[in-house]
C-alpha cells in the first residue's frame, strides 16, 4: 500500500518528510517517479497533470493539498468511485484572516497611495476611510469565510456575509442565495472566499460591482475564475470599483504581459494568502489515510455534487 504525492508546481519533499516523521513506515511516492502504481490507494494532489489518475487501478481517495478542490472536480477522467477530501486546518483560516485584515486596512488607510507617493517624494496627507463608515461583506461562509468574518467583526468593522445556505455568525448580518442584492447594497469592501463551482464561476462581474455600496472595493482570495477580468477593468476605469486586491488568477503565474500588472488600482500577490503547512497537513493526511485503510468514515469529505 502506498501514498502518492503529486503537484506540478509545489515542492512536495517537505510534505513527504513531515509524513515520514509521523510514521516512518509509510510507503510514499512522489510524482513523476512512481515505481508501483498498483500499490497506490491514497493520493494527495495540487495541480496534477491531466489523465494522471487513470494509471492507478487501486486508487480510492484523493486529498486536495489545499482547501479548494476545483482542480479535482474539473478532471472528469477521475472515476466517480474515488472519494475526495480536502485540508481543513486552523492555520489556513488564520493565514487568510491575516491577509484579509491587512488588505482591508491597506484600503482604509490608503497604504498603496502612500507607497506610490513615497516613490515620487510626495508629502501629501490623504483622507482615510473611517471604519465606522465602511461595511465589509464576505462571500462564502465556510470554515475560512466564517473565521474571516468573525475576525473583521472583532477588529471593529461592520460585517455582513453571503452564502448558499443560511449561516448564523454572532454580530454578522448573514444573507443567503436569493438575497445577493441586499447583501451587495450594504457592502463597500467585498471579499470573495467562495468555492469555485459552475454556479460561482464569473460571479464577480459588472452587475455585482454595480450593486455594491459606494465607495466600493474588491478583494479576491478564492479563485481567479470567480472574476470576469474585463468587467473589473471597466469597473476600475469608471470608478465603480476604487481598488482591487487580487491573490488568485485564472492563469497562474500571471503572465508578464497581463494588463493587471501595470494598473495602479490593482494590488497583486502570487497566490500566497493562505498556504498549507507541511507539518499541519501531514497530520490530517495521515489521519485520513489510516481511516481509509481501516474502512472508517473520512474527515473533510467533499460533496462532489455540491462542488465543495
Ligand atoms: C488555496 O488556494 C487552497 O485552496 O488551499
Amino acid at each position: 500500500m502506498s501514498l502518492l504525492l503529486v503537484s506540478k508546481n509545489r515542492n512536495l519533499k517537505p510534505y513527504k518528510e513531515a509524513l515520514l516523521e509521523l510514521d516512518p513506515n509509510l510507503d510514499i511516492e512522489i510524482w513523476p517517479g512512481i515505481s508501483k502504481p498498483e500499490k497506490v490507494q491514497f493520493a494527495v494532489a495540487w495541480r496534477h497533470p491531466a489523465n494522471l489518475f487513470e494509471k492507478f487501478p487501486n486508487l480510492k481517495v484523493i486529498s486536495s493539498l489545499g482547501a479548494g478542490v476545483d482542480h479535482l472536480l474539473k478532471d472528469d477522467t477521475i472515476p466517480e468511485s474515488i472519494r475526495f477530501t480536502r485540508i481543513v486546518a486552523p492555520s489556513l483560516s488564520g493565514q487568510m484572516a491575516d491577509y484579509v485584515l491587512t488588505a482591508v486596512l491597506n484600503i482604509i488607510r490608503k497604504t498603496d497611495h502612500y507607497i506610490d507617493q513615497q516613490r515620487k517624494a510626495v508629502w501629501k496627507p490623504l483622507e482615510s476611510l473611517k471604519k465606522s463608515d465602511i461595511t465589509v461583506g464576505v462571500m462564502g461562509l465556510g470554515e475560512i469565510g466564517s473565521e474571516v468574518a468573525e475576525m473583521l467583526k472583532k477588529n471593529g468593522f461592520s460585517v455582513c456575509g453571503w452564502a448558499r445556505s443560511r449561516k448564523s455568525i454572532d454580530g454578522v448580518n448573514c444573507y443567503t442565495k436569493g438575497e445577493l442584492g441586499a447583501f451587495l447594497n450594504q457592502t463597500n469592501i467585498v471579499i470573495c472566499l467562495l468555492p469555485l463551482t459552475p454556479e460561482t464561476n464569473g460571479i464577480l462581474d459588472l452587475d455585482l460591482f454595480k450593486g455594491l455600496k459606494k465607495p466600493a472595493y474588491l478583494i479576491n482570495v478564492a479563485r481567479g475564475e470567480h472574476l470576469v477580468q474585463e468587467d473589473l477593468i471597466y469597473a476600475l476605469d469608471t470608478d465603480l470599483i476604487h481598488h482591487a486586491t487580487l491573490d488568485v488568477f485564472s492563469q497562474e503565474p500571471l503572465p508578464e504581459s497581463h494588463p493587471f500588472w501595470g494598473r495602479e488600482k490593482i494590488t497583486i500577490t502570487p497566490h500566497i494568502a493562505s498556504v498549507t503547512d507541511p507539518k499541519e497537513s501531514a497530520e490530517l493526511i495521515l489521519e485520513n489515510y489510516k481511516r481509509m485503510l481501516s474502512g472508517m468514515e473520512l474527515l473533510h469529505k467533499v460533496d462532489r455534487e455540491a462542488g465543495y
